[in-house]
């Protein structure tokens, strides 16, 4: 069995199309980010933002920055603060979309860069959204993963899956990202710890910090999303 959460149907009530927030959504690795973005980027026409897809991009380029990006990520290391900030600050100027960023910020350095850039864009961070998943779920759900090179969906597959299986929203090739495998999360899981962690601390007292449950069905996980988008509207 594959399931594609994004086009599955949902019951969640859809109060506004075009919504202007910008949404931080953190969690640990496994935790969704990538999974709820995409839905809320389809349902509020919202600019999803995830800089871990943006530096997959990279590196499928080719480019000899991409190989620079695979060597670091690859390993579940962070890539350097100055290079995430400026990729992104091109990202964001180029939208006036109401934004998800997803996966960014990930150091207490990003998230005051991000402070600055956003002021300097004349814009501001709405709601700061934290995906909570206990540790023990996050290497069975991200073994898993799946994701199609061609649309970029996120797939939760059954164990059992045959290894070729074609995409069953467009068709494309379905493939297990190289940092992925249990060490790696593991790895990936520590830094999480040492490095992003801080970050919640740093938006705790903001007033726009919001704990969500991650360990229920995608569904229920977006309708509290939305149910917090509602109260910033
Ligand atoms: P990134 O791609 O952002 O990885 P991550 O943060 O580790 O998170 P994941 O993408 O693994 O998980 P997710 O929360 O998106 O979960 P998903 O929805 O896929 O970053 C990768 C790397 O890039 C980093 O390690 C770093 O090297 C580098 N990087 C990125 N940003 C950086 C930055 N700002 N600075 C420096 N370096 C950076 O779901 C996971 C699985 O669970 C799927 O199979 C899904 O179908 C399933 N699932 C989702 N929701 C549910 C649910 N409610 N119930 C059951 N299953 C579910
Ligand atoms: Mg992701």
């Amino acid at each position: 069995m594959i399931f594609a959460f994004r086009s599955a149907g949902l019951n969640a009530v859809l109060f506004v199309k075009d919504l202007k927030v910008n949404i931080v959504l953190m969690g640990c690795p496994g935790a969704g980010k990538g999974t709820q973005s995409a839905k809320l980027q389809d349902v509020f026409h919202l600019k999803h933002i995830s800089t871990g897809d943006v530096l997959r991009a990279e590196i499928a380029s080719g480019s000899a920055l991409g190989k620079e990006i695979a060597g670091i990520i690859n390993k579940g290391n962070l890539v350097p603060d100055e290079l995430m900030i400026s990729i992104l600050e091109k990202i964001v100027k180029a939208t006036d979309k109401g934004i998800i960023f997803d996966g960014f910020p990930r150091t207490v350095a990003q998230a005051k860069a991000l402070d600055e850039m956003m002021k300097r864009l004349q814009r501001e961070i709405t709601e700061v959204v934290m995906i909570e998943l206990p540790e023990s779920e996050v290497v069975s759900r991200i073994a898993s993963r799946r994701q199609c090179r061609k649309c970029g969906e996120i797939l939760h597959v059954a164990p059992d899956a045959p290894a070729s299986s074609a995409c069953p929203v467009c068709g494309g090739e379905l493939y297990t990202r190289p940092d992925d495998t249990p060490e790696r999360v593991k790895h990936r899981l520590e830094v999480y710890h040492t490095e992003t962690l801080p970050v919640k601390n740093f938006y705790q007292n903001s007033g726009k910090y919001v704990e969500i449950n991650g360990n229920q069905t995608p569904e229920q996980v977006f309708e509290d999303i939305v149910r917090v988008l509602k109260k910033v509207k």
